[in-house]
């Protein structure tokens, strides 16, 4: 099949480095003769024909912008038979032939629905803080949003060891506990709760309380808010070690902010990866990173729940403590 117009949209919580990646997208279909249509607030959009023609300068200026400019949403709407009906009709009307996805796990199951039930010819890049899709290692964004909380937790560490103080950093990750995981490596933290490990509350604060006798003063401890409210946990921690507990939930300043090289890298890859999938025509793939390289999965196996090992992280976290 000859592809001669494709549309590109992001969706789901926005990522650092989709702005890089939809300039890749753009410039290499273009450099390739294609056409590429814009698609407004993810698969909102589709629905409600909110689309725009872009060029080369369409994509000027952004590659170091975090958020999308091609905006987005989420979009329930999309999961009804209605919503991917008209969906499919704007496809059709703007004669789009196939489309490029970037965004994360409820994006990629959006583009499943697309590819599988409705014939349409997609593929994905796999772009979201919360890396949570199988089979990917990294997802885009990813790498930008454990900086962005590492640098907070650095400085919350300052007041913590000057006032010696007990805090409960909440991260974000959805389900997935491995924003915190790292965070917690990278920030030298004593403990990461996450949605992946039984949490053994009472061991917790015995541990808090027989260090302090031994003159350990101060604790930072990452919860993934998978686990629960960091402030709960905060509350209860005081109650039961009668220490000053202080509490932070660093929340979306972790979606934003400049993307780091690694982040802008990957994204310039995946785009012209991604565009490389769709004029060889394989669709229903996805495009993620696998250690240091670009790997390419079929949606369907991304949106699996995904499996990870996180107690190897973990042990070193609590041996370097
Ligand atoms: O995009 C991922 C994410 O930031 C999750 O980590 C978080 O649970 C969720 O989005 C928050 O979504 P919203 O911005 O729609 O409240």
């Amino acid at each position: 099949m000859a592809i001669k117009k494709i549309g590109v949209l992001t969706s789901g919580g926005d990522a650092p480095g989709m702005n890089a990646a939809i300039r890749s997208v753009v410039r290499y279909a273009i450099y390739n003769n294609l056409e590429v249509m814009g698609i407004f607030r993810g698969y909102w959009g589709l629905i409600n024909e909110e689309l725009k023609l872009l060029n080369h300068r369409s994509v000027s200026n952004i590659v170091n912008l975090g958020g999308t400019i091609l905006k987005t949403a989420r979009c329930p709407e999309f999961m009804t038979e209605e919503g991917q009906i008209r969906a499919v009709d704007t496809l059709k009307k703007y004669n789009i032939d196939a489309l490029v996805v970037i965004g994360g796990n409820g994006t990629h199951k959006g583009a499943y629905e697309l590819f599988k039930r409705r014939n349409i010819p997609l593929v994905g890049i796999g772009s979201t803080i919360d890396n949570d899709l199988n089979g990917a290692d990294y997802t885009l964004g990813f790498d930008t949003a454990v900086n962005t909380a590492m640098e907070a937790i650095d400085k919350i560490r300052n007041t913590a060891t000057s006032m010696e103080r007990i805090f409960v950093v909440e991260v974000m990750g959805r389900g997935s506990g491995l924003i915190a995981l790292q965070v917690a490596l990278a920030g030298g933290a004593e403990e990461a709760l996450i949605p992946e490990r039984k949490l053994d509350f009472q061991a917790l604060c015995h541990d808090i309380v027989d260090g302090n006798i031994r003159g350990k003063v101060s604790w930072i401890i990452i919860v993934a808010e998978g686990v629960g409210s960091a402030t709960e946990i905060g509350k209860k921690i005081q109650e039961m070690t009668d220490l000053d507990v202080r509490v932070a939930v660093l929340g979306h300043v972790q979606r934003g902010g400049v993307p780091t090289a690694r982040d802008r890298i990957f994204a310039c890859r995946m785009g012209v990866k991604a565009v490389d999938l769709v004029l060889n025509n394989e669709f229903g793939k996805t495009v993620i990173i696998k250690g240091d390289e670009l790997a390419v999965i079929d949606i369907e196996f991304a949106i699996q729940k995904r499996k990870i090992d996180t107690e190897n992280l973990y042990r070193i976290i609590k041996i370097l403590m």
